[in-house]
Parts: structure tokens; sequence; C-alpha cells
């Protein structure tokens, strides 16, 4: 290379084509192996996984869960530790013992609680590359029945209270882990994300207005969606139950240098659908957390601690005292995050943090294309988040009247959501004013509209940086990592066809920050997302996330897909990020 390409570009890769296969690709110079896969065991005495059956209930708690998401890397003296989200099942793969996937016994409840959650595991590199540690002292289990601690606004409050917690301040289980985030003192965050589609009703939903209310703006129903808990295990019951899904739907804290320690649900950080956390520290010292809500037409959120980060010091208040914001963008390219409090929104501390999406329309938010990952930039003090999709925006309902979200904010189309039925998404950039993520303004543009001018001439072709070469639709994953690149994950439409020809697969892209350029790295497997990126504490190694593949990956023709984390590295070894 040329001492002009080599400047003309970041990237250390030529960008892959598109690909429709069952498998993993990387660019040249660069090679991936597997490094575990649901239900490899993290415990010598885990059950071992049948190709036909998968891993029985009993034991299901000693191995890696399934359908990895988000994920963070810490080392922790001197050992490298993978923490990393199961976000949810598939059923009819867990259950081959049901028709249709649908839990018909207690046993079959437990055996997907177990397989969902967080899994902590030591990994280690040896001559055959990357393994996990079995019977490591870090290895542990976080899934659906793990006790937990509540802090914050809304714990002790009436409506986190259960028969079975009478205090409202300990609950079970983490739930519909999603994204990742960490803090700057070492721990892991894990996000609740589709929380609501645990809970079902036996007998009818609870009248009370206030809890009715906000099971309609939280989509919790009598069905559930598919696990049928409820039918099994009393606690997701809602008609005798009523306040369980209350302790569901924030941003977890985990220790990972710890596995006796108790995870803390952290109610001030608000209860939605939780993407993830990306969190920053202000010049003063102040902690910033950024946070999306992953439905059509809700809303982003900032979290700024009261106290500061002092490394060694006391971190105890820095995820339970401060003050939560959510995002206006306004047409002119500023933007505002307004604080919900009391005063602005005429709900107390303790509701504001159990419905903080009624409190966030009532201070009028702007409706987003269902925010997906943030990424703050460590290079530059700015952040991204990738706006996945959102096939209803401008759409009119049969009354003619624009569409909503669940709450009856219009999603009409606007400044930084421009495209009516979007079904390509884009990324939003922010600036905070005055340098400082701790700043009540900032200035946005979009990094890039996702489109396909191979198809389109209009606003679907997508922006100046999409073109034939790396097209893809539906960003959702997002890192940035030192040396500021923008690694992009796609959970998107993989029928390479219509409006969506020449995609392929679902893939991960480097981004250029600065020139915009955007280069495809990895392509999934077929049916499966690429979701969650963090890196070994050398940098020479990227793990990567490959989420419900429906090929038989990665153990190939005959075997069960499983969902797994693979290492990438540069076959001369040199950092990859
Ligand atoms: Fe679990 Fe919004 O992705
Ligand atoms: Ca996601
Ligand atoms: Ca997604
Ligand atoms: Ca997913």
């Amino acid at each position: 290379t040329t001492a002009m390409a080599q400047q003309a570009s970041r990237f250390a890769f030529e960008g892959i084509a598109a690909q429709t296969d069952g498998t993993v690709h990387v660019p040249e110079g660069y090679s991936w192996k597997t490094l575990v896969r649901w239900g490899d065991p993290l415990f010598s005495d885990a059950p071992e996984f049948d190709a036909a059956n998968g891993i029985p209930t009993e034991g299901s708690d000693r191995v890696m869960g399934e359908n990895t998401d988000g994920m963070e890397l810490f080392n922790v003296g001197g050992r490298e530790i993978l923490v990393v989200n199961s976000e949810y099942t598939n059923n009819d793969v867990n259950l081959p013992n049901t028709e249709d996937g649908t839990p018909a016994s207690a046993e079959d409840v437990l055996r997907l609680q177990n397989f969902q959650g967080v899994s902590v595991m030591e990994i280690a590199e040896g001559e055959d590359g990357w393994s996990v540690v079995v019977d490591s002292p870090f290895n542990r289990r976080i899934h659906h029945n793990t006790p937990m601690r509540i802090d914050g606004p809304a714990a002790g409050h009436d409506l986190l209270k259960t028969e079975a917690d009478p205090t409202g301040t300990e609950s079970l289980g983490t739930f519909n882990n999603c994204g990742s985030g960490r803090t700057p003192w070492g721990t892991y965050l894990t996000c609740e994300e589709n929380f609501n589609g645990y809970f079902g009703a036996t007998g009818g939903l609870p009248s009370d207005e206030k809890i009715a209310a906000g099971y309609e703006r939280y989509g919790i129903n009598e069905e559930g969606s598919g696990y049928n808990y409820h039918a099994f295990d009393a606690r997701f019951d809602v008609t005798t139950n009523p306040n369980e899904p209350h302790r569901a739907g924030y941003i977890v804290e985990i220790d990972p240098s710890d596995a006796s320690s108790t995870p803390v649900k952290h109610t001030a950080l608000g209860r939605f659908k939780h993407e993830n956390a990306a969190a920053t520290v202000a010049p003063d010292g102040r902690v910033v957390v950024y946070m999306g809500d992953d439905e059509r037409g809700e809303f982003m959120y900032k979290w700024l601690s009261r106290d500061v980060y002092v490394p060694g010091g006391d971190t105890s208040t820095l995820l339970s005292e401060g003050q939560l914001y959510v995002a206006k963008f306004n047409d002119d390219m500023t933007g505002e995050w307004l604080a919900l409090t009391p005063e602005t929104t005429g709900m107390d501390a303790a509701e504001i943090a159990i419905f903080t999406r009624t409190a966030a329309s009532a201070v009028g938010a702007t409706t987003m294309d269902r925010p997906e990952w943030i990424a703050v930039n460590p290079t530059a003090i700015e952040a991204y988040c990738c706006l996945t999709n959102n096939s209803r925006r401008g759409e009119t309902a049969d009354d003619g009247s624009i569409r909503t979200n669940a709450g009856g904010d219009e999603m009409a189309t606007n400044a930084p959501n421009p495209r009516a039925t979007n079904e390509y998404g884009q990324i939003v950039r922010w600036r905070p004013h005055e340098d400082n993520h701790a700043s009540d303004g900032f200035d946005w543009d979009l990094y890039v509209m996702a489109g396909n001018p191979t198809v389109h001439e209009d606003a679907y072709a997508g922006s100046e940086n999409v073109n034939e070469g790396n097209l893809f639709n539906s960003p959702d994953g997002m890192q940035i990592d030192s040396s500021g690149i923008i690694w992009i994950q796609t959970d998107g439409d993989d029928s390479n066809e219509g409006d969506f020809a020449g995609m392929g697969n679902n893939q991960m892209l480097a981004g250029d920050p600065v020139t915009g350029e955007i280069r495809r790295f990895l392509t999934g497997p077929k049916g499966a997302e690429v979701t969650g990126l963090t890196w070994s504490s050398d940098r020479r190694t990227m793990f990567v996330g490959i989420q419900h593949p429906d090929a038989p990956f990665p153990d190939g023709e005959g075997a069960l897909p499983r969902s797994a984390i693979v290492a990438v590295k540069r076959d001369d070894n040199a950092l990859v990020g």
C-alpha cells in the first residue's frame, strides 16, 4: 500500500463481499475460531451437550447460556474474565420434548430460565487459541432465579412489593439481557430489554388503573410471548403477582471479580426496554450513562450522577443518586436533554423510575426509530446511537391519524428520523455543548442513513457513505474501539432480495468517524444476528457474538445450530482495535 492510500483509510483490512452461506467470514489476513457455544460447560459437573436434544434441565445452570448478546471483558488481577448476556431462548430447540416449544411443565420452564441471564467465565489463550477455564472461581451463571438487590428511588415502593418480598428491595432474576455496558470502576452493566414477554395471566389482568396503564405502555398482556412461565411459576402470573413486572426492565450491575456478589438493579436509571448502557466520565468527574429504549417511537435517555467518580473511591451512589434525562431533537440540528423531575413530569421520583416512558412522554421527548446500542467515542467528545428501523414511522392508521407509540406520541417523520416506513435504519451522532457530556445541550447529525442505492434513487438509497460494497440494514450492536473505529453490527433482513438485495447475511462493519467511510469486516451465518463485541486486554483478539443462527453453525451438517462467541485475530497477531 502506498503512503497516500494508507492515509486515505484508517482500516487495516480490505472490505469483504456480502455472503449468504452458513458460516463466518473475515478479511484476508484475519481468521476466526469458536471460543464458546451455548451449552458448553462452565463447570466440570455440567451435563454433556447432546447433538439432538441439547442440555437437560438438571445442570442447565452450569453451562454457557443461549443466544449470546452484549458482552464485556474485564482483567481481574491479570486474569481475563468475560461477562456475556444470554438474551432469550429458542424454545423449539431447547424443548424437543414439546410440540412447538411451549413449556409443558415446571421443569421445562426452569430449563428456559436457566439458559438466560448472564454467564461469567474466565478465559485464557493457549497454543490452540482461546478457551473457557472450566471451574475457575470466577465462573458464574446468573439466571431468572438469581437473587438481586434493588436500589434507587423505586426501591421499597409499594408497586415493587410482592408476597415473597414485602420489602420491595429483593428480587429474583434478570430478564432479556440485551446489550451491555461497563463502569469506570470495573463492573458490568446488563440491560433488561423485552422483559414484558415473560409475564402472563391465568385469571385476567389487574384492574388497578395505574398498574393497567403501565401494562399497556410496556406491553404486558395475558398471553406473554410464548414462555408460558405463568402457567407453572406463580411469580410470572400477574393475576396473583401484579407487581412482579415492576421489578424488571432495569440496568443491573454485576461485579465480575466476585462470583458471590449480589447483582444490583438500579431503578434510578429508569425502567424501559433497555438496549445497552454507554458510560463515560464528564470533565468534572460525574458519571454519564447513555441508554436507548428499543421500541418503535420510544426514546433515548441520559443519566448524570450527583457525585464524582474518584478511582479507588466510593462508587456506591454513582448509579443511584443523580438525574435522569430524555432526549429532544430539534429540526435545526440542536438538541436538549430534558430532566425527568417531579416538577417537569407531575410524577414522584419512584413513579418516574418505574413508569419512565410515561414521564418522558410528559416532557415531550422525541420519538425515535428504535434506539439500539449507543457508543461513546473515546477519541472525540461525541456519541452515536443505532436507530435500527421503524416500519411504522410516518404511517397513518385506519382512521387517518398518524401512528403513535404505545403512549400516544406521534411517529410522524422528524429530523433525526426522516424516512417514513424506515426499513433500513440510521445512526445518529451528537456532540455535547462545551465538549462536556454533562451538558444539557448538544448538536447532532446523521452519521449514516442505511439504504440501497442499487434499488432506490431517493432517500431509501441511503447516505453518500453507503455503496454497493458495504450495503447493510438495521444497525444494532455498536462499540467504538480505542483507536476510534466504530464497529457496527446488524440485526436485519438477510433475505438478500428486493430492497435488501446485495446485503447478504447480518454482518459487522467498521466506520471511520471522521471521513464517514464504512467497510464490511465480518459476515455471520444465515439467519444469525451479529451482536456483542469486546476485546482481550492486549487488544490482539476481538470477540464477536453470533446469535440465533439457523444454519447448523458452528458445528456443521447434522448438528443443532448454536449461538456462539468467536475469537477474531490477525494472522500476524497485530492489534485488532
Ligand atoms: Fe435485544 Fe434491541 O435488541
Ligand atoms: Ca440489539
Ligand atoms: Ca435489533
Ligand atoms: Ca437479538
